[in-house]
């Protein structure tokens, strides 16, 4: 295994601890909302978001405790957002990481409670866990109407409809860049000293890995089998959603990946040794099978 398999192994048991910890227990009253919580959130998932934020705490030196509870918070909205995402009225899915989705395993209403209930619970994680206003807004910005909400909109208007690449590209930073680039910042922003110059390399890193990740999600849709993803494939194209592969060819918007890839690493050179993680993270949204 590379070291970097190791580490990423590392956060993922790390956070199925934490997540564990910090949802309600399933005993607890109402216990089917309870239940459909731990369901969606905990035993799946590539945990790439908390695994930019330890990586963007690690950059910067910051307090893991801290970085631990925006990896939880981050983790949870994200979580909340595949819930609704698969709802009949969105993109109607019935698999999501392996397992069938919250409205199919359990129903309608519950899911969408849960997502509700998850981004309450993100927001109360993050202030217990000393989560400073200014990471509080960062998040609270990154999941709302100007955020990936924002985003989520403008991908269901948009279904059936041809977008140019400055709309795709509006609809991409939005509904997957914002969160992507949260978790980086929440991690940084972990160091109350982070100084401006960090800030602004690891704010345009996260929008290239951040747009990077919804194309090769694009890709993916198209070119991986659903065991290999875990969610339905090809359901894009059969769905008539606006994505990178209605604009150019799978190799292109693989080359569009590498190219903002690339200027994401440029972004690292100054954190040294210090941003290794954040660069193996950058290659490994592009070079991902899933
Ligand atoms: C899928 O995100 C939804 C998008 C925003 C593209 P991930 O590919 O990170 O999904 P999980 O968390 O690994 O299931
Ligand atoms: C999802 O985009 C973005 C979210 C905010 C959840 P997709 O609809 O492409 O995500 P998948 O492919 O269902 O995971
Ligand atoms: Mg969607
Ligand atoms: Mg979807
Ligand atoms: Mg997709």
């Amino acid at each position: 295994m590379t070291d970097f398999a190791v580490w990423s192994r590392a956060i993922q048991a790390r956070m199925e601890t934490a997540l564990a910890a910090c949802l309600p227990d399933a005993t607890l009253a109402p216990q089917r909302l309870h239940a459909a919580m731990r369901y969606v959130t905990l035993g799946g998932g590539k945990r790439v978001r908390p695994m930019l934020a330890f990586a963007a705490g690690e950059a910067v030196n910051a307090d893991m405790d801290r970085v631990e509870a925006a990896a939880c918070a981050v983790e949870l909205i994200h979580v909340y957002s595949l819930t609704h995402d698969d709802l009949p009225c969105m993109d109607d899915d019935d698999l999501r990481r392996g397992k069938p989705t919250c409205h199919v395993e359990y129903d309608e209403a519950t899911a969408l409670l849960v997502g509700d209930a998850l981004q309450s619970l993100a927001f109360e994680v993050l202030a217990e866990g000393g989560g400073s206003a200014g990471m509080l807004r960062q998040l609270a910005r990154a999941a709302g109407s100007r955020g990936m909400c924002g985003g989520q909109a403008v991908d269901l208007a948009s279904t059936g409809q041809s977008l140019d690449l400055a709309e795709l590209e509006f609809m991409h930073i939005h509904k997957t860049g914002a969160l992507i680039q949260a978790a980086v910042l929440l991690g940084a922003l972990a160091d109350d000293a982070l100084a401006d110059d960090a800030r602004h390399r690891l704010e345009r890193y996260a929008r290239c890995i951040g747009l990077a990740f919804q194309v090769m999600d694009d890709v993916l849709d198209a070119e991986t089998d659903t065991a290999t993803l875990g969610k339905t494939a090809g359901k894009d194209a059969a769905q008539g959603k606006a994505t990178y592969l209605t604009l150019m060819s799978a190799k292109e918007a693989r080359a569009y990946a590498d190219e903002l890839t690339s200027e994401a690493l440029a972004q690292l050179e100054p954190f040294g040794a210090r941003g290794q993680r954040l660069a193996e993270i950058a290659r490994f949204i592009v070079e991902r099978r899933y």
